[in-house]
């Protein structure tokens, strides 16, 4: 059995801890040289998944944007982005969605087994749908990814629910949280992690791996297993650099 995928949990959010506000409009929670640094992670990783309300409300591409990025991958016989995934029980995406319309890498789209009919018929060619069960799990998911998919590395950039159930579930290496230096404060707003039993509480504390400032944000990066400790194999993505680019979260 493959061993389970490195998982990197990815998301920006504001001093009173939310990913977003709860206008139509997205609200940029981060800044040009903190979303180069996250396209960076991504271009490190396997597959990118978000949550489908992610996929309704922002219309990510979830795509490697720089180029010498895109080429390094080119040059290592893999796709110029990674593998994209999602998850769903209602089946509500649209196959002209950016997820699935935006670059030529392949689209994984999880869901209960009753909704696979529908979402194949749905999504075509589009994506590949699969079924896993009565309610779609993490922990599966992961399964799938790691056995079937190849997946080595999975970044999950959010949102807040698909982020809890991994915490919640403990399946998580890494967790790379941005605060923006504003609030939120509006109570429909989505949380970026919501109530829940976590492993990491008052008694049994996470680790703090690093901080860094950039800019006017700042990184706070937790390491939620022992693998994380592994600097060569994984947490390898901070030297980067922060080239400043012009960038939002798509
Ligand atoms: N600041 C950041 O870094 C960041 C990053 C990402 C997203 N966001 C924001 O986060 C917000 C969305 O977050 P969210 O918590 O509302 O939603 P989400 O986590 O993106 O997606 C939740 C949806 O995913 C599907 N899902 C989740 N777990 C499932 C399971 N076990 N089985 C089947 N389907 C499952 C369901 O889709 P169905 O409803 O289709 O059944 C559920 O409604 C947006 O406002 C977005 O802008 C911010």
């Amino acid at each position: 059995m493959n061993e389970r995928p490195y998982v990197t949990l990815s998301c920006a959010m504001s001093i009173d801890g939310y990913l977003d506000g709860s206008a139509p409009r997205r609200l940029a929670m981060s800044n040009a040289a903190d979303f180069d640094r996250v396209d960076e992670v991504r271009s490190r990783s396997d597959a990118i998944m978000v949550g489908a309300s992610t996929v309704r409300r922002d219309n990510p591409r979830l795509l490697v944007r720089d180029a010498v990025r895109r080429a390094r991958r080119l040059s290592y016989g893999r796709p110029e982005s990674p593998t994209k995934v999602t998850v769903t029980a209602s089946g509500d995406l649209s196959p002209d969605a950016a997820f699935f319309t935006a670059g030529d890498s392949p689209r994984l789209v999880y869901c209960p087994s009753e909704g696979v009919r529908g979402l194949r018929a749905r999504l075509g060619e589009r994506a590949t749908v699969v079924g896993l069960g009565e309610h779609v799990t993490m922990a599966a998911l992961l399964q799938d990814l790691g056995e079937r998919r190849g997946v080595r590395r999975l970044m999950v950039e959010g949102g807040g629910r698909v982020l809890t159930q991994f915490l919640e579930a403990d399946l998580v290496d890494e967790l790379q949280l941005v605060i923006a230096p504003f609030f939120v404060g509006e109570p429909r707003a989505p949380r970026a992690v919501g109530a829940g039993r976590f492993p990491w509480t008052a008694s049994r504390r996470a680790r703090l791996a690093g901080t860094q400032q950039i800019g006017d944000v700042v990184l706070l990066r937790y390491a939620l297993s022992d693998r994380c400790d592994s600097p060569a194999d994984h947490c390898d993505v901070l030297d980067s650099g922060a080239a400043a680019v012009t960038a939002d979260r798509s």
